[in-house]
């Protein structure tokens, strides 16, 4: 029988500055061109930035399993970066914090929700797509690393 812990618990929580280094390892094996800790800590100084991470607990210890950066401008919410620890994907995190940004959104009035995704990050388009993104155009060699397009997505809230 499961011991208590073995019990994995997860809770959705604001992203500090000593998250950063494990933001930063899940971040580098995500991602082609990764943000830098630069970039992570000019977010965390914007006011209208949220920021969100994923703690899974067992027992005493606690990790991050993933993070949500997006911001609120105007009556729309714009998703910045998303990003599971290898380990943890498909089991419902990722789709967990799209549920939560909508949720933030709604309660801050805004009208929409977009994001730019590569045109091959199949997981990512399917990911968005279940929670109800379509896309709506195409932004030409937005991605300048690999010279690719990114997808632009658009939702209600
Ligand atoms: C994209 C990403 C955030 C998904 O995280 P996740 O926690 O594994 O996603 P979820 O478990 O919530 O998946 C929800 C749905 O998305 C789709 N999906 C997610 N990963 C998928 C995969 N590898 N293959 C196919 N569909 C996938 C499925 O429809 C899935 O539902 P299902 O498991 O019931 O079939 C994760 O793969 C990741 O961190 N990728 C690298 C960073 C990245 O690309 N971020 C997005 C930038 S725009």
């Amino acid at each position: 029988m499961p011991s208590e812990t073995d019990t994995i618990a997860v809770a959705i929580d604001l992203m500090g500055n000593k998250d950063l280094p494990e933001i930063m390892a899940i971040e580098k094996d995500s991602f082609v061109s990764p943000w830098s800790e630069r970039m992570f800590l000019d977010e965390l100084k914007l006011k209208h930035s949220q920021r969100l991470v994923a703690r899974l607990s067992q027992g005493k210890n606690s990790i991050i399993g993933g993070y949500l950066i997006f911001w609120i401008v105007a009556d729309e919410a714009h998703l910045h970066n998303l990003a599971v620890k290898k380990e943890f994907r498909r089991q419902g995190l990722a789709q967990g914090f799209m549920n939560v940004m909508k949720e933030i959104a709604h309660q801050a009035g805004a009208k929409s929700q977009t994001l730019e995704v590569r045109e091959s990050n199949t997981e990512a388009i399917k990911l968005y797509r279940k929670c109800g993104f379509v896309v709506k155009g195409k932004r030409p060699l937005y991605y300048t690393d690999t010279q690719e397009d990114a997808l632009i997505m658009w939702a209600g809230v």
